[in-house]
């Protein structure tokens, strides 16, 4: 991106930007790369970690170089966007629907291995013509739902019937099964968490157990968050985690696991100050505040409210904090906040080492760029 206006910001120091802006400390990102990593490793367990965190295939590619076997994505537009700057192992950790994201899907395809999540014989009869008319083939996991009542097959009655067509369709390759427990993430309290997952997995390897007595194996099962991951990495049958927010981590994946320090933070800029309030000029169209609300980061503050274009914290009367200083603010969530900005200014050494772009934002702008959609 040799024109990007943004790249004018390298070399500032991380409290000189132009704000809202979106950090990445890529010294503590790749510090939670290296622990995840070991630990996956120590486990005897492969990580793909889930991209829809970042978007980013420089990202992708430090977990790669780390150790990850690939990773895995929310949408086709983000698995074409990480085959094009050359990773290559790509779970789908989702269902591909609608005709132009299937075709694109099978046409990269032929550059790399994809498997895509399943849960019904239509989609993969649109696969598999898709994959033959492309001349690739498109691995498939039979997604289970293993309690959080979203994608996936219902019974291991339905995931059978699903098993079944799939390994008598051209261009399709039976690969496994996949149960990602996302309801558990949502237990603060880790003894019953972990009784949820476990009851979780128990239901995934009840339908891996019922398929392995038709005949059909599973060399694949995949499973796992952030929030989940020791638990992953201590089961004695999944082969892989699709955890991604620990590379960054943020306010909700903070309250459920220690271990990881926070790489991604958005900067503001001190609109005002008013006695112990002060109004930052980053709200929900620059912080993600799902699950949780953001957090200011290294001053002692908590946050008051989070409006459409102010975030207003509140601060001990001895705080220095005034009109025109900077704050970093941990997300709420990490995913939707990355999902509003273009670039991240990565940081190193307390310095704008360089501008990375966000890939396939809204799923959709790769589409565009392969003028295969629209978008308004
Ligand atoms: C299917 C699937 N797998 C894995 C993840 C990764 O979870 P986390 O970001 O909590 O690590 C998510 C998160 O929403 C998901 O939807």
């Amino acid at each position: 991106m040799p024109d990007d206006p943004y790249r004018a910001a390298i070399g500032r120091s991380r409290s000189e930007l132009e704000t809202p802006a979106l950090l990445l400390d890529l010294d503590i990102a790749r510090q939670n790369i290296a622990v995840m990593a070991g630990h996956m490793e120590r486990a005897g367990k492969s990580l793909r970690p889930h991209t829809k965190t970042h978007k980013a295939p420089q990202i992708a590619r430090l977990q790669v170089d780390a150790g990850a076997i690939g990773v895995s994505t929310a949408t086709a537009w983000e698995a074409i966007a990480m085959i094009d700057a050359g990773v290559d192992d790509i779970l789908v950790a989702n269902e591909v629907v609608g005709p132009s994201r299937i075709r694109a899907l099978a046409e990269a395809t032929r550059d790399g291995r994809v498997t895509v999540a399943v849960d019904s014989a239509a989609n993969l009869d649109d696969l598999s013509a898709a994959a033959v008319a492309a001349g690739s083939v498109i691995g498939v996991l039979v997604e289970v739902d293993v309690g959080m009542n979203r994608g996936g097959v219902r019974s291991k009655e339905e995931a059978l019937d699903v098993a079944r067509h799939a390994v008598s369709l051209p261009g399709i390759e039976w690969r496994g099964a996949m149960g990602y427990e996302g309801h558990c993430m949502l237990e603060p309290d880790r003894a019953l968490r972990v009784t949820k997952q476990g009851k979780a997995m128990t239901h995934l390897f009840e339908v891996v157990d019922h398929l392995a007595a038709d005949g059909i194996d599973c060399e694949i099962v995949s499973a796992g968050g952030t929030g989940t991951y020791d638990l992953i990495a201590a089961h004695p049958r999944v082969t892989e985690l699709q955890a991604g927010s620990y590379v960054f981590m943020d306010a909700f994946h903070g309250s459920l696991i220690p271990g990881f320090d926070v790489a991604l933070t958005v900067l503001a800029t001190v609109m005002g100050r008013h006695g112990d309030r002060v109004i930052l000029d980053a709200g929900r169209k620059g912080v993600g505040i799902d699950l949780m609300l953001p957090s200011p980061v290294g001053i002692e503050a908590t946050t008051a409210f989070v409006d459409e274009e102010h975030t207003g914290i509140d601060v001990p009367a001895s705080s220095p904090l005034r009109y025109g200083d900077t704050v970093e603010l941990m997300a709420g969530y990490g995913p939707t906040t990355v999902n509003l900005y273009g670039r991240y200014h990565v940081i190193e050494g307390g310095v704008v080492t360089d501008i990375w772009p966000v890939m396939a934002r809204y799923g959709s702008d790769t589409a565009v760029e392969k003028g295969a959609g629209t978008r308004v």
